[in-house]
C-alpha cells in the first residue's frame, strides 16, 4: 500500500523554464486537487517535530491551501501572510530577495497574539527567503516559530542556512 510520502511524491510535478528560463518550477496543483494526496499532504505537515502550534502562518500564495488545511487539521486557526498591498491592515512589512525578483510580505494587524507558538506552512523551501521574511514577521509581533512546514525543499539553494536553526519540517527533498 502506498504510504503518505509516496502519494505526496507521485503527484508533484516539475516545469523546466517557469517563471524565467532557467528555473525548475515545482507544480503542486494536481497535489491539491487530489483528494487523498491533499490528505496526505495535511497529515504529513502537520506532524513536524516542534511544540504543538497554536495558530498557522499560510505564506501567499501556495501556503494559504496548505496552511489553511494544516491549520482545520490541528484544530487552530490560520493566518495569511500576504504580498505587499493586499491587505488593509498591517502590522509589518518585509523585503527579501526571490530566486526569481525580489518581494515584500506582510503580516495583518491584530491577529497574531504575542507569545503564541506559529507554524509556519509554505510548498517550496527554495532559497529561503520567503520563509525567513515570514519568521521575521511572526517573531517582529513577539510569536514564536514552533516550526517551518514545507511540501519540498531544494537543498542546493541552501535556505535552510537563513533560517537560524529555526526547525524545518519538508517532506520531499529535490
Ligand atoms: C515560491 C514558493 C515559495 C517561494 C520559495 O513562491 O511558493 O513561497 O517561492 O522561494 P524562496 O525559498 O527562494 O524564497 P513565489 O514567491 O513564486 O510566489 P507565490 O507563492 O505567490 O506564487
Ligand atoms: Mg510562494
Amino acid at each position: 500500500m502506498a504510504t503518505d510520502l509516496d502519494v505526496v511524491a507521485g503527484l508533484l510535478r516539475d516545469v523546466p523554464d517557469f517563471p524565467s528560463p532557467g528555473i525548475r518550477f515545482w507544480d503542486l496543483s494536481a497535489l491539491l486537487a487530489d483528494g487523498a494526496g491533499l490528505a496526505a499532504t495535511t497529515r504529513l505537515l502537520a506532524a513536524h517535530d516542534g511544540p504543538a502550534p497554536e495558530v498557522v502562518v499560510g505564506i501567499e500564495a501556495r501556503g494559504f491551501l496548505l496552511g489553511a488545511a494544516v491549520a482545520h487539521s490541528l484544530g487552530v486557526g490560520v493566518v495569511a501572510v500576504r504580498k505587499q498591498g493586499k491587505l488593509p491592515i498591517v502590522a509589518a512589512s518585509e523585503s527579501y530577495d526571490l530566486e526569481y525578483g525580489s518581494a515584500t510580505l506582510e503580516l495583518p494587524a491584530d491577529v497574531l497574539r504575542p507569545g503564541a507558538r506559529a507554524l509556519l506552512v509554505d510548498d517550496v523551501l527554495a532559497t529561503g527567503g520567503t520563509v525567513a521574511a515570514a519568521a521575521a514577521l511572526v517573531e517582529g509581533a513577539g510569536a514564536t516559530v514552533a516550526a517551518v512546514s514545507v511540501v519540498l525543499e531544494l537543498p542546493a539553494l541552501h535556505g535552510r542556512e537563513r533560517l537560524d536553526g529555526r526547525p524545518v519540517h519538508a517532506l520531499l527533498a529535490r
